[in-house]
């Protein structure tokens, strides 16, 4: 058996020093190393001799193996840089037809549509005296209703159909949830700062619903609320009236429609007069949001004395706005992240 050595170390370093490339060398070392390669058949076939034999051979594989390797390494690293260097010649890149080519002109992002209006919506609240407020969009069952004056098996919780969260019931919080609407944010602000409050809340919401045309499970909405001393509806009017013509960028007429909403009461729907214009179609009102005067049992759920302040509160959908305002006949364009409809505003 020791006379099979020598050969195969002469074949096996000649076989090296002639590869031409790594997929030659990779072919030599699966000839002599693989699973039935030459110097692994040689190891194999050791068990077959007397002690005294397995040492000497055992030694002298040892060593066909050591000078085996001592060629490879080297001649592996030399056919692989020699494979990069190949490819960096061949494949050339010219940085001056990229992106970053100043004579060429960059692709920008845009701020996304419902972004672009609700930092509108927040100037000019701002420039009228309201600061922002925010809120998680993981609510308790608490917040969400039962503050806002809807118990527990009210029926005006199916009004909003609720994704519910898998996590153990609080005893007093009740179960998680995804917020609904942005109202549960009128009580944690008039628990944090008390009175006098003027805020706007902007936010996502969330709905168990089929998705269509005009209805998403995730939508924006922006929540107002005002509380001070001798508040009524009227201060209400005159500011939203200014916010809509200033949202619109045209005179905007509004009226009031009684409306339910378990946390005001009275409950208005306030409805804008949408102009159609010149192609003959007659003007329509418009459900636009709703509002009212903030219920006793809601300002004493935010710790408040219904005897000594008041308020109103309106909540509507950015959503709903921004589509009106565009002209967007499809809600889910909102959420698609399709450039061709982003690069538009
Ligand atoms: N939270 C209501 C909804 O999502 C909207 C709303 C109505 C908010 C009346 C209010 C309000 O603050 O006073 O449908």
């Amino acid at each position: 058996m020791q006379d099979n050595i020598t050969p195969i170390l002469e074949a096996s370093l000649n076989a090296i020093s002639k590869s031409q490339n790594l997929a030659e060398l990779k072919e030599v070392e699966v000839k002599y190393l693989g699973r039935s390669g030459q110097i692994t058949e040689l190891l194999k076939s050791l068990k077959d001799l007397s002690p005294e034999e397995k040492r000497t051979t055992g030694q002298a594989i040892q060593n066909l193996k050591n000078d085996f390797s001592n060629s490879y390494q080297p001649k592996f690293q030399q056919l692989q840089k020699a494979e990069i260097d190949a490819k960096l010649t061949s494949e050339f890149f010219d940085l001056t037809l990229s992106e970053i080519n100043p004579s060429r002109s960059l692709d920008k992002g845009t701020i996304h549509p419902l972004s672009q209006l609700q930092q509108e919506i927040e100037q000019t609240f701002s420039e009228m005296g309201f600061e922002i407020a925010d809120g998680p969009e993981v609510e308790s069952e608490y917040y969400n209703f039962e503050a806002l004056n809807v118990p527990a098996h009210h029926p005006a919780r199916d009004m909003q159909d609720t994704f519910f969260i898998d996590h153990p019931k609080d005893p007093k919080q009740g179960h998680l949830l995804l917020r609904t609407q942005t109202s549960p944010v009128q009580i944690r602000s008039m628990e944090k700062y008390g009175t006098p409050l003027r805020l706007i809340i902007p936010g996502r919401v969330f709905r168990y619903e089929a998705t269509d045309a005009t209805h998403d499970s995730t939508f924006n909405q922006v929540e107002g609320l005002l509380i001070d001393k001798n508040i009524g509806l009227a201060h209400f009017k005159g500011i939203m009236t200014e916010f809509l013509s200033r949202f619109f960028q045209h005179e905007i007429t509004t009226r009031f429609r009684p409306g339910y909403f378990p946390f005001v009461e009275p409950g208005i729907e306030l409805d804008i007069l949408w102009k159609k214009g010149q192609n003959g179609q007659p003007d329509k009102w418009m459900e636009c949001m709703g509002a009212g005067m903030v219920h006793p049992n809601v300002l004493k759920a935010g710790g408040l004395d219904p005897d000594v302040h008041q308020g109103w509160a309106f909540g509507f959908g950015l959503t709903r706005l921004a589509m009106l305002k565009y002209g967007i006949d499809d809600i889910r364009n909102l959420h698609a992240n399709d450039l061709r409809f982003l690069k538009q505003f």
